[in-house]
């Protein structure tokens, strides 16, 4: 059983007033509560209190507050994340993201997962075309991946995936794209090469039907994520890299509904016509190519 704050320090605050309030629940912990808890939850406490007390929701505001993170829960399921949803578009998650991994050494950065990646994407040689349904502009994708002093990094895993030209994912279209469009696993080679073939990413709008989606309404706010290509890159002794790369000319890239952008991500998909190239590489003319370098840091 906790003991209260009073009897350890009979000063201490106990009972609830508005300028207290913050020190009347954090007193209330017991000598045996866990440290790191302790500290998030009082740090919570602490803001959202200063949250209240400055913004002085009404009764109406507070419970319609409830309601939709009651909604926002109900909505959550092994297919919809709602609550990831609601974390990505009031930028928190780029937040933690950015926080946790800070790049010092010129690795590459990272930045939000989202909720379309699935774990067991195909494994292709090298080279493949991942774009199944034939849809929008081919592009070669290629680089390497090596550490911060540029030591190459063979048997890397990058596991990639994308929205396809209409803007949807695989997994939001079962039966209208074939399984697993756009998406594959290569692995550098002994050089720390890797490529694929793969189609120009386009624009899509985050999923808006539901309680996010509503606050965005409200907010005026703009659904869309700007044209991109996920990468999940590992390899024994590294860090996990979660990232994407961006296309350079959509419309939405300063717009992002989800705040997933650094400029370092947004990468030169050059417009190459040149059937010789064309045909070294096994693309039609005129093609997208795209070098795109990845660096890790040490685990
Ligand atoms: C995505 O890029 O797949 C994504 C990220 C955050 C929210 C919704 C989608
Ligand atoms: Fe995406």
């Amino acid at each position: 059983m906790a003991k209260v704050a009073a009897k350890k320090n009979p000063k201490a605050k106990v009972y609830f007033t508005v300028k207290d309030s913050v020190k009347v629940v954090q007193n209330r912990s017991g000598s045996k509560a866990n440290k790191r808890v302790k500290f998030l939850v009082d740090t919570l406490v602490k803001h959202m209190h200063a949250f209240v007390k400055e913004a002085r929701p009404t009764m109406d505001e507070w419970m319609y507050g409830i309601n939709y993170l009651t909604r926002t829960g109900r909505l959550s399921t092994d297919w919809r994340q709602e609550f990831i949803l609601l974390s990505d578009v009031l930028g928190i998650s780029m937040l933690v993201e950015t926080l946790n991994h800070d790049k010092i050494s010129g690795e590459t950065e990272s930045t939000v997962l989202g909720p379309f990646y699935i774990a067991n994407a195909p494994q292709y040689p090298n080279g493949v075309n991942i774009c199944l349904d034939g849809k929008g502009e081919p592009v070669y994708v290629h680089g390497k991946v090596t550490n911060s002093k540029g030591k190459i990094i063979k048997g890397a895993k990058l596991d990639v995936w994308q929205a396809n030209e209409d803007g949807f994912y695989d997994v939001q279209q079962k039966g209208i794209q074939p399984d697993m469009n756009l998406r594959g696993v290569f692995t550098s080679d002994e050089k720390g090469r890797y490529s694929f073939r793969s189609a120009y990413p386009r624009y899509y709008p985050i999923p808006y039907d539901g309680s996010v989606g509503d606050m965005l309404k409200a907010l005026d706010r703009n659904p869309n994520r700007p044209a991109h290509l996920h990468f999940m890159v590992s390899a024994l002794g590294y860090e996990k890299l979660v990232t994407h790369i961006f296309t350079p000319d959509c419309p939405w890239l300063k717009d992002d509904a989800v705040f997933g952008v650094k400029e370092s991500l947004i990468a030169d998909f050059k417009l190459i016509d040149d059937p010789r190239r064309a045909a070294d590489l096994g693309m039609p003319n005129p093609f997208r190519e795209v070098e795109w370098n990845v660096v890790l840091s040490k685990a």
